[in-house]
């Protein structure tokens, strides 16, 4: 037994006997395959190995906390009994019709049956190769440079009952199938409930499509969010008339009840329906495109209520796919025709307008875009051609918040720096798909400024994947240094095996740009990397090379100095 499942004879004979009664879950993967069980079997034994070690409900489940209060909807209770019979259910249904705060819902009331319940959010992923870095990340699964994602995606959760949900999905539906559909195969025990405005086509697929609220219901939503504008704002039977008018003119859809609502404190009621009627144009038709131009026509009305400088931050914020911070706002909006000086308040009158929300991360606020929202800022903001300029400041901002990594190293930097890896990986994939050189070159630069970020994270893969994918749309004479200096981050990412492909460019562009100690910092890597080959001679020759390039200071007090003396400690 113990060598079909190559296990040491003390680890099988210690769990015969139960002086170890929780084996690890590798064990448990072992022991399964080398008993040749089914894996519905395996997946009992994983499950039985997991409540063992005491982790049966493991606690990480990431579920975010909505800031503003649920209106009940019978749906909740028929999608959770919807999941108790299908492995894989999607809620569809248009922007703003309710279908992440309801997936939230479900997953915050089912903790039962399920271990664990993971929600990640699909929105800042822009290309479907990334969904499996991005997921890995949050379930903080490890897996060596190359291996693959999936398998090991698919290990980490196969031991327990989870409830996976993946939220806005719509952008990338082909790579979530084929995610969702790998994992569901190789996890017995994993049920997944997707929201997505399209279907993931997949064969097992059960969809719930969301309508809008009900009157009763959309009622409250608009008494909840006006009263939170205005605690003295009172509803007699005259007014909720005109509520009920309203409601319905919004088709019901909870997002446009929401921006009204918000309005109505300022506007009175009767002049709010007034401008709802003009400003927005309704078909009367209950389809789904009609529901999504009665969006769509909502938020347009909405934004354009705004003064001329919100409505301009309005569309500069929606750079930040992955949320920001006031100061990055600051940095990023401001100019002429926007004084930083008016930004905070700005800000702070989008989120009372419904145009945007802030939620606490850790001890400051983050600011975010709901994704219909987001999705129509930036079409204005292509309209006004100010998407390059605003992206470009975006990248320039975060490669200057990497500057502080230089000069101080402190964990909470990392945890500032780490909530902008949304950010930052939207601006490269952005950067990548403009095919402008010199856009391209700073995105580099933003990721050498990050390469150490991501440590913690889990999120190796995607950055690696950032790295390969911007290596081979630079051309070495777009920016020596960058391309020099990219590899030489990449080392953090890359396997021995491939930091040997791709010295053979790095060097002599680090060398001509006059970066000797960073070019010193590959060979010593590399004769790390030689070592564990058994090269004795190419160990040798990459030491001499590493100590050639560095300065006798540089040898005891800098990185690659470091280096070279760890690695000559192995050898
Ligand atoms: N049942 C509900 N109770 C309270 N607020 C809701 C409810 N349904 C939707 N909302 C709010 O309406 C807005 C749009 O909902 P959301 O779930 O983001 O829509 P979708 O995911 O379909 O685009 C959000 O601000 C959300 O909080
Ligand atoms: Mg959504």
């Amino acid at each position: 037994m113990a060598e079909r499942s190559r296990l040491s004879a003390r680890a099988i004979a210690s769990l015969e006997q139960g002086s170890r009664r929780a084996p690890y879950s590798d064990t448990v993967t072992a022991l399964g395959e080398a008993l040749g069980l089914s894996q519905n079997e395996r997946a009992q034994l994983e499950e039985a190995a997991a409540s063992a070690r005491g982790r049966s409900r493991p606690e990480a489940s990431g579920l975010p906390a909505p800031l503003t209060s649920f209106i009940e909807r019978t749906e909740v209770g028929e999608i959770a009994g919807l999941l108790l019979k299908y492995r894989l259910l999607t809620i569809t249904g248009s922007g703003g019709v309710g279908k992440t705060r309801i997936a939230l819902e479900v997953a915050r009331r089912l903790d039962q049956p399920y271990h664990n319940i993971w929600f990640v959010d699909l929105l800042p992923v822009r290309d479907g190769k990334q969904i499996a870095p991005h997921v890995a990340g949050l379930l903080d699964v490890r897996a060596d440079a190359g291996r693959n994602l999936f398998v090991a995606i698919a290990r980490h959760l196969r031991p327990y009952r989870t409830l996976l949900v993946l939220d806005n999905s719509e952008h990338i539906v082909a790579d979530a199938a084929a995610l969702v559909g790998s994992l569901l195969r190789d996890c017995p025990l994993l049920t997944v409930l997707v929201t997505s405005r399209e279907l993931l086509g997949h064969s097992g697929e059960f969809t719930f499509r969301l309508p809008p609220m009900n009157e009763p219901t959309a009622l409250d939503l608009f008494l909840a969010r006006a009263k939170a504008t205005d605690r003295s704002l009172y509803f007699d039977s005259e007014r909720l008339t005109v509520v009920a008018d309203i409601c319905r003119e919004l088709d019901y859809i909870p997002l446009a009840i929401e921006l009204a609502a918000s309005r109505v404190s300022v506007l009175g009621f009767d002049e709010l329906r007034k401008r709802l009627k003009g400003g927005i144009s309704f078909t009367g038709s209950r389809d789904l495109p009609a529901r999504h131009q009665t969006m769509g026509a909502t938020i347009s009305w909405s934004s354009d209520l705004l003064t001329d400088m919100d409505r301009l931050l309005f569309e500069r914020l929606s750079v930040f796919i992955g949320g920001f911070t006031l100061a990055a706002a600051e940095a990023v909006c401001a100019d002429a025709s926007l004084p930083v000086g008016s930004i905070a308040d700005g800000v702070l009158r989008l989120v009372q307008k419904s145009l945007i929300e802030g939620e606490l991360v850790e001890t400051s606020t983050r600011y975010r875009y709901l994704e219909s929202i987001r999705s129509f800022a930036w079409e204005r903001l292509s309209t006004n051609c100010e998407v390059n300029g605003m992206m470009l400041r975006l990248i320039g901002w975060l490669v200057q918040e990497t500057r502080l990594l230089a000069l101080q190293t402190s964990p909470e930097l990392f945890v500032k720096l780490r909530s902008e890896l949304d950010n930052l990986a939207a601006s490269v994939n952005w950067a990548i798909a403009t095919g402008h050189a010199a856009t391209i070159v700073a995105a580099g630069r933003a990721l050498i400024g990050f390469r150490r970020v991501h440590y913690g994270t889990s999120r190796h893969g995607e950055m690696r994947m950032l790295g390969f994918a911007l290596l081979e749309k630079l051309q070495d004479g777009d920016s020596p240094e960058v391309v020099g200096r990219l590899i030489s981050a990449m080392a953090a990412y890359v396997t021995g095996e491939e930091q040997a492909g791709l010295k053979a460019r790095a060097i002599p562009l680090l060398i001509a740009t006059g970066h000797a100690s960073l070019t010193a910092d590959i060979h010593a890597r590399l004769a790390r990397h030689e070592f564990a080959r058994g090269n004795a001679n190419a160990v040798e020759e990459h030491i001499a090379a590493a100590s050639a390039l560095l300065t006798r200071e540089e040898r005891t007090d800098s990185r690659a100095g470091f280096s070279l003396t760890s690695t000559q400690c192995v050898r």
